[in-house]
């Protein structure tokens, strides 16, 4: 928008004046000198005069002489100067007196401090953030009662900065307590002014009471989210290692015994071939659902990740998985001890899902799995050569698979790289620190 302006002073050099006084003298003396000769020489033309006389004659003819290039050298640009001087002074006062009516007017808060950080100027704003009725109220009461212990202890070490010439804290947040004991949080903007002609320091303070409660609000329910997660995660693998264990010790037992059973009736059927048939097609169902309850209860928690660590738990799982799709697993697996079982299972659970995302999603045909182990950390890739994915676009539809494994690894402290590009294939990286 285009702002029009108007012009309420201008300095303009004065036209046909002598600026510099030594010109002015000059002037005054070459005309002195010019008209004494000029009356010098009227006076030759005179009848004889008595001294008097001829002094009376050389004064006034040097007076009439004299008198308008005075008048038009010195006396009037002058009075010129003078006014012009004049109207600037009062255009300054002008712009003074507007300048402080913007800041009176100012939604946002305004102070005028010394480099000592005593009030000089407060506008309304600023003291309506502090509660207080008048400049004398916030003048009189000291920084300590205004500010948190926190933020006095930091304005303590800006006060200590500025004294020793370094103004480099420009931008800052405060919080002050208010009269009626309310905190509220100020942004801070801090330059350096001219105020009645000394160096000032100009405060701007914004209210960002409402923005940091709301980020404190948006913090706090993370967190809480986190939290949930984190506990949600313990139940489910809890629930988890207990509903295998159920499977593989009640099912999986009672099923052997029936299997042991069905092979003791073997003896009672004789040599009936429909019955033998009906036993041989019996067991052979006995001894499948005893391989499902198996992987069904190893799925859920496998032993074998407690019993023989991350390196022969993905071994095996990566075994099952060839075996059951067709995939190719090629492994590099670093078997030195990794020995925090939470931080083993995390690896394992995001081995699973990232194993099903290549069954659902990669249309690959080899999977390269590679577990490295050193004294920072573990670091587990999976990568396939399948069709890759646009990451940007998944990432932005709150992929809920991708978001769990995440915050899963953060919760231990690790991290999740993916890299992946359309037919490029898909390369998953996760490092979890040994502390
Ligand atoms: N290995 C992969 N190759 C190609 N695309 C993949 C691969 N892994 C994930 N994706 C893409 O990323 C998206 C998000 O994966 P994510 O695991 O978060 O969700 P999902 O597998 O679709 O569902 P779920 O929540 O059941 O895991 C998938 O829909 C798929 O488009
Ligand atoms: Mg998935």
């Amino acid at each position: 928008m285009k702002m029009k302006s108007k012009i309420i002073f201008k300095n303009q050099k004065s036209q046909g004046t002598i600026q510099s006084p030594i010109r002015l003298l000059i002037v005054i003396i070459f005309s002195i000198l010019v008209s004494d000769m000029l009356v010098w020489i009227f006076i030759k033309f005179l009848p004889p005069l008595t001294v008097w006389g001829e002094l009376l004659v050389d004064s006034i003819l040097i007076l009439i002489i004299l008198s308008p290039i005075l008048y038009s050298f010195a006396f009037r640009p002058l009075t010129a100067n003078i006014g012009e001087r004049k109207r600037a002074e009062d255009a300054l006062l002008l712009e003074k007196d507007n300048f402080r009516h913007s800041l009176d007017d100012s939604p946002l808060g305004v102070r005028i401090a010394t480099i000592e950080g005593n009030t000089l100027y407060a506008n309304n704003t600023l003291l309506n953030f502090y509660g207080y009725d008048s400049l004398g109220e916030l003048q009189k009461t000291p920084l300590k009662n205004r500010y948190t212990p926190e933020s006095y202890v930091q304005a303590q070490k800006r006060k200590r900065q500025r004294e020793h010439g370094d103004l480099s804290a420009t931008g800052y947040e405060i919080s002050i307590v208010r009269k009626d004991g309310e905190i509220r949080h100020l942004q801070v903007f801090r330059k350096e002014v001219l105020w009645d002609g000394v160096r000032q320091f100009q405060v701007i303070c914004n209210d960002i009471t409402g923005r940091k409660q709301a980020e404190e609000e948006i913090i706090k329910s993370k967190k809480l989210v986190e939290d949930l997660h984190k506990h949600l995660t313990e139940i489910r693998e809890n629930e988890r290692a207990l509903i295998s264990r159920e499977i593989h010790d009640q099912i999986g037992q009672s099923l052997t015994a029936l299997k042991l059973d069905l092979n003791w009736m073997y003896k009672y059927v004789g040599t009936n071939p429909e019955a033998v048939m009906k036993l041989d097609n019996m067991i052979e169902l006995i001894s499948n659902t005893i391989k499902d309850v198996q992987r069904i209860s190893s799925d859920l928690r496998p032993g074998i990740l407690d019993d023989l660590g991350l390196a022969a738990a993905i071994e095996w799982y990566s075994g099952e998985f060839e075996e059951r799709t067709g995939i190719k697993c090629r492994l590099r697996l670093d078997d030195s001890i990794f020995g925090d079982s939470q931080k083993n299972l995390v690896f394992f659970r995001v081995l699973q899902e990232a194993l099903t995302n290549v069954i659902r999603h990669a249309n690959a045909s080899i999977v390269n799995i590679k577990l490295h182990q050193s004294k920072q950390g573990s670091t587990l890739t999976i990568k396939d050569n399948g069709i890759g994915m646009h990451l940007e676009k998944v990432e932005s539809g709150n992929p809920l698979g991708l978001i769990g494994t995440r915050e899963r690894i953060r919760q231990v402290g690790g991290t999740l790289y993916i890299s992946s590009g359309i037919g490029q294939g898909t390369k998953l990286t996760i490092f979890i620190p040994s502390k």
